[in-house]
């Protein structure tokens, strides 16, 4: 019997020590997050908001916060063990359903608002823009896409490996084909991601119209730039795609 399919929990355990070792100052990691993640209400509200979709909403952490937004909202998880705690993290919300599948299984369409975080970096190679393709089918015309992922600050794409040590978290490069496989067995404490430049984002949302970007979770020690909010002076023009580990794409389909 083929056994259901798990997100590995370990990982997590390791991008929770990362963060502990890497956060520049108390609270930066998650009031970096909250920054984005109020971009990303700032364009819900803006948007219509009849049929919502969160896209592997893990158990459902960013669920709780959006699905009030809107009319009917609909998450896709494939782990059975995190679609259960999604849901009872959603059992007070009105017009809510998890669904325990993959996207590419989903028969939902007719969605105003898609919901994609964390999700592409460790999907292998290939499979983002199958996954892409796919949210702009689902997405109604002029509906909008809020994609966060993880952020290369070289013009090219790169993959890592974010292993537990010790001393915190070690990051390491790799190649593609180390990733890939990682990517696929998807067992480990080593967290195999794929860190996209703006420009392959670019590039790979050629479906949608780009309404904004916002790189965030830059990891460098306290500098005097800082005593503006780091997450506003690294997006500056001419400054944006060299900071933050992280980035949000806004997106409309076309
Ligand atoms: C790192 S978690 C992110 C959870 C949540 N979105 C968040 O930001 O906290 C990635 C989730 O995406 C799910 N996932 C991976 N591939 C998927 C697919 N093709 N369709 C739907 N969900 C998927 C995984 O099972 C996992 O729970």
């Amino acid at each position: 019997m083929i056994s259901p399919y798990r997100y590995n929990d370990a990982w997590d355990d390791t991008i929770s020590l990362f963060i502990q070792s890497h956060n520049p100052y108390d609270h930066y990691w998650s009031r970096s997050e909250e920054y984005a993640l109020a971009i990303v209400r700032q364009q819900a509200e803006t948007t219509p908001r009849r049929r919502f979709l969160d896209l592997g909403c893990g158990r459902g952490r960013l669920l709780r916060k959006f699905a009030p937004l809107f009319a009917t909202s609909i998450a896709l998880e494939p782990d059975p063990a995190r679609s259960q705690i999604a849901r009872h993290a959603a059992a007070s919300l009105q017009n809510v359903r998890v669904d325990n599948c993959y996207l590419e299984q989903s028969p939902e369409s007719g969605f105003d608002f898609v919901l994609c975080s964390h999700v592409l970096q460790h999907v292998p190679v290939g499979h983002e823009q199958a996954l892409l393709n796919r949210i702009a089918a689902v997405l109604n015309p002029g509906g909008m896409l809020a994609l966060i992922t993880s952020h290369s600050m070289l013009p090219h794409d790169a993959f890592k490996l974010w292993s537990p040590e010790a001393s915190g978290v070690v990051e390491q490069s790799t190649d593609q084909m180390t990733f890939d496989d990682l990517a696929s067995r998807g067992s480990g404490a080593v967290v195999p991601t794929h860190a996209f430049s703006l420009q392959s984002l670019h590039t790979a949302l050629s479906a949608f119209q780009i309404v904004r970007v916002h790189c965030f979770h830059a990891l460098h020690k306290w500098n005097p730039s800082d005593l503006v909010f780091r997450d506003r002076w690294i997006n500056w023009p001419g400054l944006q795609g060299s900071f933050g580990i992280d980035v949000l794409f806004l997106a409309r389909k076309r």
